[in-house]
C-alpha cells in the first residue's frame, strides 16, 4: 500500500433550505407518483435552491470544511470546483468561490467531469500536492441543477437536487490519506446525457428557448446500463490499486443517482449494503455534490471516523467515472 500524499483534513456541506418531496410534483403539473419515483430511483425528496446561488452553497460547504480542518481561507493554495451548473459560464465557479471565501492567495479553477467532478478534483489536488504546487487544497462539488432542469420533462425533473459538498486536502504526514485513485472517461457517449444548447456550437437563441434544448437531456436506460458497468469497474480498480478487497472497506460512498445502480455496484465490489452509504432518498441526484455531501454526512453522523477506510465511487455525463480509496 502506498504512503499517502494527501489526506482529508475536514469536510463540509451546504444544502438549500427548501425541500421538495415527490408529492410536490403534482402542484407543478408533473404526472408522476411517489410510488413510481421511489420504486425506480429510491428518491423521496430533494433540496431545491430557491434563494441560494451555487456560490452560496459552495461557500457554506467550503467554510464548514475549513473549520473542521482547522484552517482558513488565507491558507488555501488551490480551490478546485467540480460543477455542471455554475452561476455563470465565465469566469469559473472556482474564482467566484474564491472571492466569496476571501482566499486571496489561491489558484482557483473548475474541473468539467459532471457527477465525477469531486473525485476528478481530488485526484488533481493530490497531484498538485505531490508536485509541491500546493500544501492545502479545497475541493468542492456543487450543483444548482434545478436551474438547468427541464421542469416539464418528468423523466428527468424528478431525479435531480441542489447542494454542495467540500473537503480540505492537506499534505499527509502519517498513514491517513488517499490510498488509490482511478479516473476514466468515454467521450463517444457524450450525447446520452448532455445539454445540447447554450454552448458555443448552438448559443442561446429564440429557437433554443423554444425547443428547450438548453436543459439536461438524458437517455435514462443507456445511462443506467453504463453507470452500473462503469461504477463497478471503478470500485474494483481503486480497490486493486490499493491492494484491498471489499472486505477491507469500512464504508463505500457511491454517487447517489439511483439506489438500483448503487446496489448493483456494491454487489459487484463484494460490499454488503450494510457498508454502503445511501442518502439519495433525501437529496436526489446532486451530481458533483453527491459524493462529498454523503462523505460529510457519514462523518458527521459517526458512521465512519478517523482511521476508517472509505471507497468513493462516481459516474457522470461524458461519460466520466472514477473512484478513490481513502483512509480518513
Ligand atoms: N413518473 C411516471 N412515469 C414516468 C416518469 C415519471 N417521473 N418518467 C418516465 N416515466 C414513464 C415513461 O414515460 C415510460 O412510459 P412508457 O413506457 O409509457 O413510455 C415508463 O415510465 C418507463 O420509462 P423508462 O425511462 O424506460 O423507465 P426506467 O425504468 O428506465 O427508469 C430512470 C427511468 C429512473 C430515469 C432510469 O432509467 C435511470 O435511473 N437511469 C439512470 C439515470 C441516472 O442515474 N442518471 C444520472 C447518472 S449520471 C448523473 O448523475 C448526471
Amino acid at each position: 500500500m502506498k504512503r499517502p500524499i494527501a489526506f482529508i483534513a475536514g469536510t463540509g456541506r451546504g444544502t438549500p433550505a427548501t425541500v421538495m418531496t415527490n408529492y410536490d410534483f403534482a402542484a407543478i403539473g408533473i404526472e408522476t407518483t411517489d410510488e413510481w419515483i421511489v420504486e425506480r430511483t429510491g428518491i423521496k425528496q430533494r433540496h431545491i435552491a430557491k434563494t441560494e446561488s451555487a456560490t452560496d452553497l459552495a461557500a457554506a460547504a467550503g467554510r464548514a470544511a475549513m473549520e473542521r480542518a482547522g484552517t482558513h481561507a488565507g491558507e488555501l493554495d488551490i480551490i478546485i470546483v467540480g460543477t455542471a451548473s455554475p452561476d455563470r459560464l465565465l469566469p469559473s465557479a472556482a474564482v467566484d468561490l474564491q472571492a466569496a471565501l476571501g482566499a486571496g492567495r489561491a489558484a482557483a479553477f473548475d474541473v468539467g467531469a459532471a457527477c465525477s467532478g469531486f473525485i476528478y478534483g481530488a485526484t488533481v489536488a493530490e497531484g498538485m500536492i505531490a508536485t509541491g504546487n500546493a500544501d492545502t487544497a479545497l475541493v468542492v462539488g456543487v450543483e444548482k441543477l434545478s436551474a438547468i432542469t427541464d421542469w416539464t420533462d418528468r423523466s428527468t425533473c424528478v431525479l435531480f437536487g441542489d447542494g454542495a459538498g467540500a473537503a480540505v486536502f492537506k499534505r499527509s504526514k502519517q498513514h491517513r490519506g488517499i490510498l488509490s485513485t482511478f479516473v476514466r472517461s468515454d467521450g463517444t457517449l457524450g450525447d446520452l446525457l448532455c445539454r445540447p444548447s447554450g454552448g458555443a456550437a448552438r448559443p442561446f437563441s429564440s429557437e433554443v428557448l423554444a425547443d428547450r434544448s438548453q436543459y439536461i437531456k438524458m437517455n435514462g436506460r443507456e445511462t443506467f446500463k453504463n453507470a452500473v458497468r462503469s461504477m463497478s469497474e471503478a470500485a474494483t480498480r481503486a480497490l486493486d490499486a490499493a491492494k484491498l478487497t471489499g472486505a477491507d472497506i469500512d464504508l463505500m460512498i457511491p454517487h447517489q443517482a439511483n439506489v438500483r445502480i448503487i446496489e448493483a455496484t456494491a454487489k459487484h465490489a463484494n460490499i454488503p449494503m450494510s457498508k454502503v452509504y445511501v442518502n439519495v432518498d433525501r437529496y436526489g441526484n446532486t451530481s458533483a455534490a453527491s459524493v462529498p455531501i454523503a462523505l460529510d454526512e457519514a462523518i458527521a453522523r459517526g458512521v465512519v471516523g478517523e482511521g476508517a477506510i472509505v471507497l468513493l465511487v462516481a459516474f457522470g455525463a461524458g461519460f466520466t467515472w472514477g473512484s478513490m480509496v481513502v483512509r480518513l
